[in-house]
């Protein structure tokens, strides 16, 4: 088990599209086990492997649903719904939310650690992330997306990011 170091703005990694993985080798196994127990330390939501400065297209997601971590290996957005805006907020920004197009429901595309196409589908908080961690494996920040940008400290930030479930 280990724990990355989570890098934040303005680290060149955050914006830089990560590559994508062309086999699960044992490395990108433990990259995956690193990440989960990375995301768990620091009770996020998501993380993406530009976040931990590791170019690769990988990145774990549990939006505390119940439904798990879920892992992304080379995600693809096959199809979105009901684009709506709502908080974003990224260990990679502290102390900040933004208000964020994103679809409410979408269905997606992942290799599994077998190397395997699985199709996904998710809705609300959960979509939201994954949308979000997506965006991060192509150097994209929701700083960049977002119609308006508060500080957590706020109350609309503080509202936002209990939606979240983020700790800042
Ligand atoms: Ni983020």
């Amino acid at each position: 088990m280990a724990i990355y170091p989570v890098v934040q703005v303005p680290h060149p990694a955050l914006i830089t599209p990560a590559k994508p993985v062309p086999h699960v080798t044992p490395h990108v196994t433990r990259v995956l086990d690193n990440l989960r127990d990375t995301l768990a330390f620091v009770r996020g939501i998501g993380l993406a492997a530009p976040q931990v400065n590791i170019s690769k297209r990988l990145a774990v997601v549990d939006t505390g649903d119940g439904l798990g971590v879920w892992e992304l290996i080379n995600p693809e957005l096959l199809e979105g719904r009901d684009e709506r805006l709502g908080p974003d907020a990224c260990l990679s920004i502290p102390g900040v939310v933004g208000e964020t197009r994103r679809y409410e429901w979408v269905r997606i595309r992942t290799w599994t650690r077998d190397e395997e196409w699985v199709e996904l589908e998710a809705k609300g908080l959960r979509a939201r992330c994954i949308q979000h961690e997506m965006d991060h494996l192509d150097g994209i920040l929701f700083t960049v997306k977002a119609d308006r940008l508060y500080a957590a400290r706020t109350r609309a930030g503080a509202q936002a990011l209990r939606v979240l479930r983020m700790p800042q």
